[in-house]
């Protein structure tokens, strides 16, 4: 008798500690899980244009997929040809390059150099120019474009705006 209640105490006690702790365990799982303070629910990122430095490459989330944002300089703006262009995103009087940060190859993670002002993908040796078009292979097509819609300085991604569309429909960029 004195026994079993004596475990009855013991198995109380060590539910009770078993369940802290997998309260704590949890709590501290869904600090891992939760998404940065720039991600919404149901897979749309709001990305605040206004803070981006010129020719610094900064990567972004969404969706758990790495988003180049690169801010173009007026002297790399003056130096793109037409097709180059097509691929920029104006947002007020800013000019930005916003791809996927996987290459069209196998899916490595480019890397930026500001100097040359390239992409370099160290998997295979694949080159992109500043606005994410193949200068080397193998990369079969530049990086692509997320769904993104511009809302004066913010760029919502995971939202179709016109601008994105149109970019579809002339082939500028693949479905992401
Ligand atoms: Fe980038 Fe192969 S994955 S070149």
């Amino acid at each position: 008798m004195k026994n079993s209640s004596r475990r009855g105490f013991m198995g109380k006690a060590f539910g009770a500690v078993a369940g802290v702790g997998a309260v704590a365990s949890l709590y501290a799982m869904k600090k891992t899980w939760d998404p940065l303070p720039s991600v919404k629910a149901a897979g749309f990122t709001t990305l605040d244009m206004s803070g981006y430095k010129e020719n610094e490459l900064v990567t972004e989330k969404w969706r758990g997929k790495p988003i180049f944002v690169l801010r173009y300089t007026k002297d790399m703006l003056a130096k793109m040809n037409d097709q180059q262009k097509e691929r920029v995103i104006k947002i007020g009087n800013k000019s930005f390059l916003i791809t996927l940060g996987l290459c069209t190859h196998l899916g490595c993670i480019p890397s930026y150099d500001p100097d040359n002002k390239s992409f370099l993908c160290a998997c295979h040796g694949g080159r992109y120019d500043e606005t994410a078009m193949v200068t080397k292979a193998p990369p079969p097509r530049p990086l692509d474009i997320p769904p993104f819609k511009i809302d004066g300085e913010k760029v919502l991604l995971g939202e179709e705006g016109p601008e994105y569309k149109k970019m579809l429909e002339t082939g500028i960029t693949l479905k992401a």
